[in-house]
């Protein structure tokens, strides 16, 4: 069977969705691989490193598609993109995996039904111990968690941790962060190894204990009906909640010096959390760094892939950070990838199996029909469609 890895077309991508190292072990398992010609080079995975462990080089990205049984990528492809329409490139019956996310990319989806693809979403994995190794959504979280702790003690005028120094004592940074699963939780870690004093909130009061084991307050707001959704995600709040969230969001960022966000309905759309009348009451000088940008904010002043400053407020709103750091979470995806692709290897091949709940969760489509119920319902709903890069 072979493998294909076209190179990355969003605009800002640097990661690659097959480093060398999972080349060598999917090579070992049996399958022929090919990337394209400059596919790993902006992760500092030069062509010559592949070409070392086997891997076939292509300079022709059409007919390597053309020719290929499994497409790895990270993003999805672009629909109907003139001068590269990756989708058509491929044969009707060809397998994709990345990290779709099919609910942003609704036309995208559409075309790979159209052209009759198997896609596979790494976003819609089961949240499972066993599926624990190909979950891309928990390695990149955590860069962006991370990262954007970073970026927010690298623009706060500040110090984050406490400084005894000849001059006299500097006190800590006082950091909030919004919504404690994956980024978050890391996001408190890495603010925490700084030296900063952490406050943290979540609607699923579940996280109370994780958020605390890291060295950081809990913030609880007392709601009337639960948030939880279910498979650990959380539901948009009822007005009422919504209105007893604010009061408790208000307060602690106008206290804090940096406000970290990471809140998503479902792992996908962001709620509006912090209303402009919250910023306008908050500290000159602070910085509020949006990591839920990419699914439109949580803050109602963010603009997607901008930083905006507003009553001396810095509001940045970076899109993709795991791009920005694109050597390890190159490495991080592909091994989640290469994880997916040998725990269905079967005789050098890859093996289908829809009654298997890693691949009955996380197909989107298959034999010309959308397979995932919400994108299906998202898809049926929109009519046109959308596509968001
Ligand atoms: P996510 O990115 O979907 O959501 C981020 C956080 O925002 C969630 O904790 C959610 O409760 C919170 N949130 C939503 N609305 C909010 C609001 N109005 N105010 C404050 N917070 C709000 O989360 P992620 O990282 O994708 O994780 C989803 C779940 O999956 C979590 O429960 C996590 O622990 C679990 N998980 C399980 C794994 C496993 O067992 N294999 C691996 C990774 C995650």
């Amino acid at each position: 069977m072979r493998i294909a890895v076209p190179r990355e077309t969003r605009p800002g991508e640097r990661r690659v969705a097959l480093t060398p190292e999972s080349c060598k072990k999917l090579a070992q398992a049996g399958y022929a691989i090919s990337i394209e010609s400059g596919a790993g080079e902006s992760a500092f995975y030069p062509d010559a490193a592949y070409r070392e462990v086997g891997v076939m080089v292509e300079t022709d990205p059409a007919a390597m598609l053309g020719a290929a049984d499994l497409v790895l990528r990270v993003n999805p492809p672009a629909p109907g993109a003139a001068d590269r329409n990756e989708i058509q490139w491929m044969r009707p019956g060809t397998i994709l995996l990345g990290s779709l996310m099919p609910l942003r990319h609704l036309e995208t989806v559409r075309a790979l039904a159209a052209r009759r693809i198997t896609a596979f979403s790494t976003d819609a994995i089961p949240r499972t111990t066993r599926a624990q190794a190909m979950d891309t959504l928990s390695s990149m979280a955590n860069i962006t968690g991370y990262k954007g702790a970073l970026l927010a003690a690298a623009e706060l005028s500040k110090y984050f941790p406490m400084f005894m120094t000849a001059a006299g004592t500097v006190f800590p940074a006082r950091i909030f962060i919004i919504g404690a699963a994956v980024a978050g939780l890391q996001a408190i870690a890495t603010a925490r190894r700084l030296g900063a004093n952490v406050f943290a909130t979540d609607v699923r009061p579940e996280v109370k204990e994780q958020i605390e084991s890291l060295g950081a307050k809990y913030v609880g707001v007392e709601l009337k009906e639960g948030a939880s959704a279910g498979g650990g995600y959380a539901r948009e709040l009822s007005e009422e909640d919504k209105a007893r969230q604010g009061k408790v969001l208000a307060e602690q960022c106008a206290a804090a010096d940096v406000v970290i966000t990471t809140a998503l309905i479902g792992g996908t759309f962001a709620p509006k959390l912090i209303t402009a009348d919250m910023v306008r009451r908050m500290r000159p000088g602070s910085v509020i760094v949006d990591l839920a940008a990419d699914g439109g904010g949580n803050c109602e002043l963010s603009r997607p892939g901008e930083t905006v400053v507003v009553d001396r407020v810095r509001i940045m709103a970076p899109l993709n950070l795991p791009a920005t750091m694109p050597t390890h979470a190159s490495l991080l995806f592909s091994r989640n990838l290469a994880s997916f692709v040998l725990a269905f290897t079967r005789d050098k091949s890859f093996h289908l199996d829809l009654s298997d709940d890693i691949q009955k969760g996380s197909i989107i489509t298959h034999e010309g029909e959308i397979l995932h119920a919400r994108t299906r319902e998202a898809v049926q709903t929109a009519g046109a469609g959308g596509w968001r890069s």
